[in-house]
């Protein structure tokens, strides 16, 4: 009876020895095995298995069966772990092959015998049951009923323990998973938007590109001017990924697309209850905060929403709707539009204030009519983006194709020429693309081709005045009607142009 006691009394000494070791134990696999090991001993078994609960497929699951190598499962409802599981009692089976709990397919399975078992809940702190802790042959004869209360300690012990690795575990893969995203998506949004995406040798975006270089280290704001598809968004983009704001993010704003209503809501953002069914929702400005935010279509905002910006713009605070806390935003931001704001101001649509707090730098983006130089290799570019993204042999533009791509006047600007591009790689089933390939209103653009269309190539004097004819007409086409700009354009003076025009029977249009 002595001894019995002081066995017992030495077997909650050791429980008390291993907890600090269970608990600061953070890997699972090595978790499994520490408690299985620490189990035999003070338990004095043979063997000890740890069997976790997959909710998901129903089936028990162990890592462990110490001794043997291999993971087992089996149905949550079979043999006497799935008794535990289903009763949440401790079984203790002194003769296992012949309790009709016993399932005997494992030991068939791991070649073990199994004569004598103890099986115990894990339950969580919540008491839910996570899994079977069992220990197997009894080195002397058979489990005690103090047995059965060891086990208990040891199970209450170890559900914890493993609650916390797995969760831990589950926390470490998470934040591994949300690392590699977070660095993939940072690679393609750079690779994709660094200021070398924007193309152009022309002097003019040869200056937009110098102009980038030197906001990327300060955070003054930005205008961005110039016609629809030159490029605005892209050089916001360029300039955001180009400073020192690139790991904080960028927010794109479309002003345009922003009934009168929702400007405030939306950049300061709204606390929960204003109106009926509404949550708490941060604004733009603090999405964007350490970032850039980038105003789009601003000229399209009403004189009431501009002030309220210009606001946050002097005080680089924002107030939530229905909410009284300053909230402080450190933000950039870059601004565009393609209407000309000065005449804007003047008839009043624009604040003049607003205008010089977003135009402390000025990027006005060319119309691609006046960088036809860049034509080219804008077009090579886009060839062999679209050609690649097609899984196609890289194409190229024949002479009189490329020389009417440069003598059009591109109205839609550089997205009109990517436009069209794109749908020349998906419709044309040669590699050098010809002249007939082009959409109708670009096709007879070029200057060299009307030498082949000429009504008659013998007649010198016939044919000299059909030239100037079409030049004529090409060049007010390309110049929008703009007689001084055509006239520049064919090196003639204004006057020059009107009296050929008159002579010709050319009208403006
Ligand atoms: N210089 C350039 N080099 C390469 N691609 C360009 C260039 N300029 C514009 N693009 C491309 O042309 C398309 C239109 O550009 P973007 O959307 O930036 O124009 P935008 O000025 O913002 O037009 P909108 O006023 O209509 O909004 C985009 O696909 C952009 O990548
Ligand atoms: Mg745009």
């Amino acid at each position: 009876m002595e001894q019995q006691i002081a066995g017992e009394k030495g077997q909650i000494v050791s429980i008390h020895k291993i907890c600090p070791k269970i608990h600061s134990e953070r890997d699972l696999s090595l978790l499994l095995d520490l408690i299985a090991q620490e189990a035999t001993r003070i338990l004095q078994a043979d063997r000890a298995s740890i069997f976790l609960l997959d909710e998901t497929t129903g089936e028990l699951w162990s890592k462990v069966a110490l001794g043997a190598a291999e993971t087992l499962r089996l149905d949550a409802r079979l043999g006497v772990a799935g008794a535990v599981v289903s009763t949440g009692n401790t079984f203790n089976v002194e003769d296992a092959q012949k309790s009709p709990d016993f399932y005997s397919a494992i030991d068939v399975h791991t070649g073990y015998h199994t004569r004598t078992l103890l099986a115990a809940p894990l339950r969580t702190l919540a008491g839910e049951i996570t899994g079977v802790f069992e220990v197997l042959n009894k080195v002397d004869g058979r489990f005690t009923r103090a047995d059965e209360e060891i086990l208990a300690a040891l199970a209450a012990q170890a559900a914890v323990a493993i609650e916390t690795a797995q969760l831990v575990e589950e926390l470490n893969r998470h934040r591994r998973e949300l690392q590699q995203e977070n660095s993939q998506l940072r690679k393609e949004v750079q690779g994709r938007f660094y200021t070398q995406k924007i193309i152009g040798a022309s002097t003019k975006i040869q200056a937009v590109l110098n102009l980038i270089r030197q906001l990327s280290d300060s955070s003054v704001s930005v205008l961005i001017t110039g016609d629809s598809g030159t490029g605005k968004e892209l050089v916001a983009k360029a300039i955001h990924y180009s400073s020192a704001r690139v790991r904080r993010p960028f927010v794109a704003l479309n002003c345009a697309a922003l009934p009168d209503t929702l400007v405030e809501s939306e950049l300061f953002g709204i606390e929960r209850g204003v109106a009926t069914g509404v949550d708490r929702r941060i604004g733009k400005f603090e999405e964007a905060n350490g970032g850039t935010l980038f105003l789009d279509e601003i000229g399209d905002l009403s004189t009431t929403s501009q002030a309220k910006i210009l606001r946050v713009l002097q005080e680089r605070v924002v107030e939530h709707v229905g909410g009284r806390k300053e909230i402080p935003v450190d933000v950039r931001v870059v601004a565009a539009t393609n209407k000309d704001l000065e005449s804007e101001i003047k008839k009043g649509g624009f604040r003049h204030d607003l205008y010089y707090r977003l135009k402390v730098a000025h990027i006005q983006m060319p119309a691609l009519r006046e960088i036809p130089e860049d034509i080219p290799l804008l077009s090579k570019y886009f060839l062999a983006q679209y050609c690649g993204e097609m899984k196609k042999q890289t194409m190229s533009l024949s002479h009189e194709a490329l020389d009417c791509f440069v003598h059009y006047s591109w109205p839609g600007n550089v997205r009109e020429l990517e436009n069209e591009i794109r749908r020349i790689v998906v419709s044309v089933p040669r590699q050098i693309i010809l002249e007939e390939d082009l959409s109708s209103g670009i096709r007879g653009c070029g200057y060299k081709t009307l030498a082949a269309i000429l009504p008659d190539a013998s007649d010198l004097k016939a044919s000299v005045i059909e030239l100037e004819k079409r030049m004529i007409l090409g060049a007010l086409r390309q110049h929008r009607q703009n007689q001084q700009q055509a006239a520049k354009g064919l090196g003639l003076s204004r006057q020059g142009l009107i009296k050929k025009m008159k002579r010709y029977g050319i009208k403006s249009e």
